[in-house]
């Protein structure tokens, strides 16, 4: 394997605290780094690097790690834009939209979905994530749950299966068919998938239906996650510490006893504020999650309902600008806590043994993420190779092409 030299970076953000100032971003100044096609060899000094066999000028560059975006729903059909219009004139979000993307994503052939949801990954990988969780949730039918499952697995290796997203309008006026169908045979259909998720909120599924949809997942060998307190607390983040989810997710509306549950918990909360920005709601505070000493992570939510949102780096900036997160956490949140919130060591960070995951900044400081909003401050995008993946060397996106 072909080993990389990687000199001249300005800022190295390594999330290894070990490696760099002792801070939580492990940030090294005048850095270098040596990767394979899959993994970190070599950090240290610039002065005090190796000989390999390829050598990359980064010209001064901030360095940051491959963004993990832990929370998408990329896989969908249509848009809903007049949605949006509405809740900027004073609609309220209540879920009711998800129907109208499950019509166009069950009318959709593979070919379109694959289509339509390789552009959005697009989006995703030109600002650098490197890692991106994909749910279904879009279909709610056993066939058609099935199919976004299949076809998230061309995507990515973190598929979620989101059966219980809202219950259709076919089994509106019988909802226990409903769960049973996706505990049942749904999830025995999408067995396949990597997680178990619920919307678990008010206008979707209640903490019992939650918790029937969760532990047949878990029965089926799925780890799980849950969508909680974006409409209202109903009791979601106290179900998802009692299951162990991996991570709980929105948490616009969460009250003293809930942050002190996840302080105590294994369970991280994943910050949306695409969906917070995108449905008019209040932005909860990061600052207050991370001060009682709960693990937060920031993931896009990319949906046609709440959230259409394909930069990681706009989900920076709102997390610095409204949610009272210091650039540092905000950017540790986009990278090692994704990681953590999907459960994975090998992402997230640059210590030597990751995956060579990285990102190399049109800028000095990995700051100016958030500092500039608005511009895409991508230089390169380096991805290990992935298993089963057609390019099998180190990707380099050069974005000003
Ligand atoms: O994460 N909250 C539930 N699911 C999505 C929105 C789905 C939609 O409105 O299409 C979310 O915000
Ligand atoms: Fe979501």
């Amino acid at each position: 394997m072909v080993a990389r030299l990687l000199t001249n970076i300005g800022e190295l953000l390594t999330n290894d605290p070990e490696l760099g100032d002792l801070s939580a971003v492990g940030r090294l100044r005048d850095a270098a780094l040596v990767v394979d096609d899959e993994r970190v060899l070599w950090v240290g000094r610039s002065s005090e690097a190796p000989d390999a066999d390829e050598h990359y000028d980064a010209r001064g560059a901030a360095v940051v790690p491959g963004f993990v975006d832990s929370h998408t729903h990329l896989l969908f059909a249509g848009e809903r834009s007049e949605e949006f219009e509405a809740r900027m004139a004073g609609e309220r979000y209540d879920g009711g939209g998800i129907a109208r993307t499950v019509e166009a994503t069950r009318a959709a052939s593979d070919d379109q979905l694959r289509e339509e949801s390789a552009s959005r990954l697009g989006a995703l990988r030109a600002g650098g994530v490197t890692t991106v969780e994909v749910k279904s949730g879009y279909a709610l039918d056993v066939e058609g749950e099935a199919r976004l499952v299949r076809l998230a697995r061309e995507f990515t290796d973190e598929v979620t299966f989101l059966g219980a997203h809202v219950v259709p309008r076919d089994f509106a006026s019988d909802r226990g068919a409903y769960v049973d169908l996706v505990a049942g045979e749904m999830m025995r259909a999408c067995a396949g998938a990597t997680w178990t998720d619920v919307f678990c909120d008010e206008g979707a599924f209640d903490v019992d239906e939650a918790r029937h949809v969760l532990e047949a997942g878990r029965a089926a060998g799925h780890p799980l996650r849950l969508h909680a307190n974006q409409i209202r607390d109903i009791g979601a983040i106290a179900l998802a510490v009692e299951l162990d989810c991996a991570s709980v997710d929105h948490c616009t509306f969460v009250g003293d006893t809930d942050v002190e549950r996840l302080a105590h918990s294994n369970t991280v909360a994943t910050l949306l504020p695409g969906a917070d920005f995108s449905t008019r709601s209040p932005y909860p505070s990061g600052r207050r999650l991370r001060d009682a000493g709960v693990v937060v992570a920031l993931a896009t939510d990319c949906n046609p309902g709440t959230s259409y949102v394909t930069s990681m780096s706009l989900i920076i900036a709102l997390a610095v600008r409204e949610m009272g997160l210091s650039v540092d956490e905000a950017l540790w949140s986009a990278t090692r806590g994704g990681a953590q919130a999907l459960r994975r060591s090998d992402v997230g960070h640059l210590s030597v043994g990751a995956r060579a995951d990285l990102v190399i900044l049109d800028a000095p400081r990995a700051a100016h993420v958030a500092y500039r909003p608005g511009t895409s401050l991508v230089r390169e995008v380096w991805r290990a190779a992935h298993a089963g993946e057609v390019d099998s060397s180190v990707v380099r996106h050069d974005t000003r092409r």
